[in-house]
Parts: structure tokens; C-alpha cells; sequence
């Protein structure tokens, strides 16, 4: 594998300009005791100490309530944890000892203002230890309801310098979700901008730094056959499936307690906001956008933006037509039985003595049906869908292409040929596949669909980073190529909100539900045999 050094060195690199280098700074991650920093943050800056792509200057600050004892000792432990359940790479423990000697604790509540002093206080201590010149990086995962206290504090504390300070930089990553509808995305956004100008700030969306989804600005723009190709005239649709296996809930198989639970904050959230407005649009801009006129960060953003605003707007008619939503019922995925979601919000407000929601009418599932409405893609159907607990862990864009005309080996109406489909996947096998048809040894002409398969394992070997990893380093070397900028925040929103008011005024009514291991309700089937077509087998 390249390593990031042969990447410098290497006049072939294409990308960003090679200036944008990971600079000597603290992150410090409020909401370092939460979910996230344990499983993906603090195993992604591990890695990024193993594959040497740290800056040579760098510490990390968690900030946060929960700890017990000696807090840095705490985190330590804690993400020892996470990296031994999480990490991409094997824990060994020389990168260990470099990694954790650079890892701190500061116990406070977000709203806690002597708490703020406490960590510059520490941070300054940290800067001295390891030689950084007062450059901090603030991971907000923490709540959207907490933000907008977080960054007046930190303001108020004076830890915000002015954007262009670039020997001692600020930035602040805000992490979804951003708001839980338009309204309080505008707020979350604007109180970030009370305190930081919008070249400081990443809004992450983790499916961004995906290899695979970046792979499609590659795929598109570095090879001269997909793109004559990518419009109205040659693409019949496109499917976008992130399928998750999980439910939102882990039971201790030994007790029946409820282990780990994300349900807090699915619970009234759901599948759209947690999955769609960011995550599957995001996608898909990735697919539709124009070619950007250069890689420069707001080049690409432009263009990604269009995308969401040529987006058709939805009639409560159209919801009722193009979008399906539906909840998990008790069912099996290998073997094992999984209760429904009704039982793990249950189970989750009954074990913490809490008032159980009645009734429970979040959707696990959502399939839709969107058109963008521009000259490349007017009349292309995009469907996208995405579940918990579906049959397994998968997502792709597939893009299919026309049929061929009904002559020559495409006669028979009954037996069409296969149209040629190009599908990417995004996880958890890395790779492309094109199905083209072929014709089957023999006498006779058969026609049989074949696949050219590309896989990232198999080609690059090793394991491919995870995106997180991408993303972190982005910020340190002040790239926002990859995160999104407020208007593409809000356009995504104003998308959905016609979704979730009609939902709204239709709470009491019908919502479908799945059997766990199964690919979702009926009617998300009816809604793409309606116009002929099939979600596809994955
Ligand atoms: C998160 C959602 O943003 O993405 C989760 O909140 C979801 O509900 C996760 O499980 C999926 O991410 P990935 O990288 O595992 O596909």
C-alpha cells in the first residue's frame, strides 16, 4: 500500500493541493464518554498514530462527564476498550504507549462555565507537553440541543481564535445530528456561526469520507467512459440501498438487560432524519452533481448543492405515493431471533424506570422514490432505501442503465435481456461490479449476464481506512472539501420537511411493519413494481 509519504512525494497525486497537510494541534472531543467516541473516534485517531499519519505535534483532550478516578487514566481505559472491540488494526501496544501518552480527560458539563476554564487551563498545559502552538480542533458530539452553549462558552472562555490565525488555529467539527428538523438546524447552525466563521467550521457527514463514495467522483470525472454515459438519455434509474443488519439495541445474552442501546436517541428521531437527510443525500450528490470545474472545496460543494436544490419538492400526494415508512416486528437474521423495536424502546425506558412512549410509531425503514429535476436527470427515478434490521449489512448504488431496443438478441418480450447495471459498493465489500451480457460457449447464441468485478482488498490490499479516519485528518489539515456547508445542511432539510409534517398529521394512522430479516414492508416493493422495476437482490 502507498503510504502517505509516497503520496507527498508522488507527482501523480491528484487531489488537493499538497500544501494541505495535517498541522500540529489539539482535537479535543466533547462527548468523548459517548458512543461514538469510543467506537470510531478514538479507534480512528489510533490508526492514524499507526499508519504514521498523525502530525508529529498532536494530543487529544476528551471533554465530558462519566469518568471515575484519575479522568486521564479513565479515557485511557475507555479507549483501550474501544480500540480492542472497534479498531481497523490490532491494538499493539508501542503504538499504544505513543498513542495514550497524548490522551487526557477533563471532567465538566457542557453548561458548566468554571468547567470551560478547567480545560484551557489544561489544554495550555497540553500545548506545552507536546509542543503545540495553541491550534485546537473542537469534536462536537454532543446533542443538538448542547450546542449552542458549547460554542458560547467556548467564545466567552476566549479558547475561539479568528479564522485567519493560522499559526494557532480554531476549528470545530459539529457532528449530526444537525437539528431534528429545518427550524433547529437553522438554530444549531446559526449559534455555531455566532462563534466561529464558516471557514472554521466542518459539519461531518461520516459517509462522505467512505472510500467508496469518494471512489464515485473518480470513477466519474477520471475515466472518460461513465460520464457521456451518466444522464437521462443512457441511465433508466438509480438504487441507493444502506441496509444494517443491527437493530438499535444489545441484550446481555446471559440476563436479557439491555446492554447497550442507542434508543435515547433514535426513539422520535427515525429513520429519515438519522439516515436520509444526511447520509443517503449526501450520496447521492455524489452520483448526480455536475462535474465540478476544479477540486477546490467550495468548487465541489457548489456543485453538490445544486443537486439538492433540483431536488422535486414533495406534495403530501407524492408522499403518500413516494415514500414508505415502516417499523421492525420480532423476526430472525442467521439464525438468531431479534425481538421488535417496540420491545427494545420498551425494554430501554423500562429498565432506566422511565415513561415507555405510547405510542411507538418511529420508523426503522425508508424507501423513496426522488427525481431531480435538471436536464441530466429529468425522468430518472432515483430510489433510495435504507432499514435496520434487514437481512444484512449492505449498501450499494447501483445504477441501471437503459434496455437495450427490442431487436436484434432483445426481441422477446418475455425473455428481456439484462440491462447493463453498474453498482458500487460502499460497504462492507469495497468494490464495483459492471454487468454486462455475454454470450454463453456454444452453437447456439445464448445470452448470459456476466460480471467485471473490482475489489478494493483485492487490488490495494490491506484494510481500507475507515472514514472517520479520512475526515479527522481533513480538519487538521484544514480541507472542507468533505463536510458540508450550511446550505447543503439546510437544502437537505428543507427536503425532508415535507416528509415529516405529513407524517406528522398521520401519526395515528397505519405504519407498515417488517419482520426483522426481511428487506422491508411490501408496500416499499410496491412502490418500485409500480413503475416496473425491482429493488435489487443484495
Ligand atoms: C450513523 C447513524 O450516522 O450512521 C446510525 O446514526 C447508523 O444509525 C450509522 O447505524 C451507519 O454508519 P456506517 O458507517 O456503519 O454505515
Amino acid at each position: 500500500m502507498p503510504t502517505a509519504e509516497d503520496d507527498r512525494a508522488n507527482p501523480l497525486t491528484h487531489g488537493t493541493p499538497k500544501t494541505l497537510l495535517p498541522q500540529p494541534c489539539v482535537l479535543v472531543i466533547f462527548g468523548a464518554a459517548g458512543d461514538l467516541a469510543w467506537r470510531k473516534l478514538l479507534p480512528a485517531i489510533y490508526n492514524l498514530n499507526v499508519d504514521g499519519l498523525l502530525p508529529s505535534n498532536f494530543a487529544v483532550v476528551g471533554f465530558g462527564v462519566g469518568s471515575e478516578g484519575d479522568p486521564d487514566e479513565w479515557i485511557r481505559q475507555r479507549a483501550r476498550d474501544g480500540i480492542e472491540h472497534f479498531s481497523r488494526q490490532p491494538l499493539d501496544e508501542g503504538h499504544w504507549a505513543d498513542f495514550s501518552r497524548a490522551l487526557f480527560y477533563v471532567e465538566g458539563k457542557f453548561d458548566d462555565r468554571p468547567a470551560y476554564d478547567r480545560l484551557k487551563a489544561k489544554l495550555g498545559e497540553v500545548d506545552q507537553q507536546f509542543g503545540i502552538p495553541g491550534s485546537r480542533i473542537f469534536y462536537l458530539s454532543i446533542p443538538p440541543q448542547l450546542v449552542a452553549v458549547a460554542v458560547e462558552s467556548l467564545k466567552s472562555a476566549e479558547m475561539v481564535n479568528p479564522p485567519d490565525d493560522d499559526r494557532a488555529f480554531t476549528r470545530v467539527i459539529v457532528e449530526k445530528p444537525i437539528g431534528h428538523d429545518l427550524e433547529s438546524a437553522r438554530g444549531v447552525i446559526a449559534a455555531v456561526a455566532h462563534a466561529f466563521e464558516e471557514k472554521q467550521t466542518y459539519r461531518i457527514d461520516h459517509y462522505l469520507g467512505k472510500e467508496t463514495v469518494q471512489n464515485l467522483l473518480v470513477l466519474r470525472f477520471a475515466n472518460s467512459i461513465f460520464e457521456p454515459l451518466w444522464n437521462q438519455k443512457y441511465i433508466d434509474h438509480v438504487q441507493i440501498t444502506v441496509a444494517e443488519s443491527e437493530g438499535l439495541s444489545q441484550y446481555d445474552p446471559k440476563t436479557g438487560a439491555v446492554k447497550a442501546s442507542r434508543i435515547g436517541y433514535y426513539e422520535g428521531i427515525g429513520a429519515l432524519r438519522d439516515m436520509v437527510q444526511n447520509h443517503l443525500l449526501q450520496v447521492l450528490c455524489m452520483v448526480a452533481m455536475e462535474p465540478p470545474w476544479s477540486l477546490e472545496p467550495d468548487v465541489v460543494r457548489d456543485a453538490k448543492a445544486v443537486v439538492l436544490r433540483c431536488l422535486r419538492p414533495l406534495t403530501d400526494e407524492d408522499v403518500e405515493k413516494s415514500v414508505v415508512r415502516a417499523q421492525f416486528v420480532q423476526g430472525d437474521i442467521d439464525g438468531e431471533q431479534v425481538p421488535s423495536y417496540e420491545r427494545e424502546v420498551t425494554d430501554f425506558f423500562a429498565q432506566r424506570n422511565q415513561p415507555i412512549p405510547n405510542p411507538i410509531t418511529t420508523e426503522t425503514f425508508v424507501a423513496l422514490r426522488v427525481f431531480i429535476d435538471n436536464w441530466r436527470w429529468s425522468g430518472v427515478p432515483f430510489y433510495l432505501r435504507t432499514g435496520k434490521r434487514l437481512p444484512k449489512r449492505s449498501s450499494e448504488v447501483a445504477i441501471q442503465f437503459k434496455a437495450v431496443p427490442n431487436v436484434l438478441f432483445n426481441q422477446h418480450p418475455d425473455v428481456p435481456i439484462e440491462p447493463t447495471m453498474l453498482s458500487l459498493q460502499i460497504q462492507p465489500e469495497e468494490g464495483l461490479s459492471l454487468r454486462i451480457c455475454s454470450k454463453l460457449p456454444g452453437p447456439k447464441v445464448r445470452i448470459y449476464p456476466v460480471k467485471m468485478n473490482f475489489n478494493y482488498g483485492t487490488s490495494f490490499g490491506g484494510s481500507t481506512p475507515e472514514a472517520y479516519e479520512r475526515l479527522l485528518l481533513d480538519v487538521m489539515a484544514g480541507d472542507a472539501t468533505l463536510f458540508m456547508r450550511r446550505d447543503a445542511v439546510e437544502a437537505a432539510w428543507e427536503f425532508v420537511m415535507p416528509i415529516l409534517e405529513h407524517w406528522d398529521r398521520s401519526r395515528a394512522r397505519f405504519l407498515p411493519q417488517y419482520q426483522a430479516g426481511t428487506w422491508g414492508p411490501s408496500e416499499a416493493e410496491r412502490l418500485i413494481e409500480a413503475d416496473g422495476r425491482q429493488w435489487r437482490a443484495l
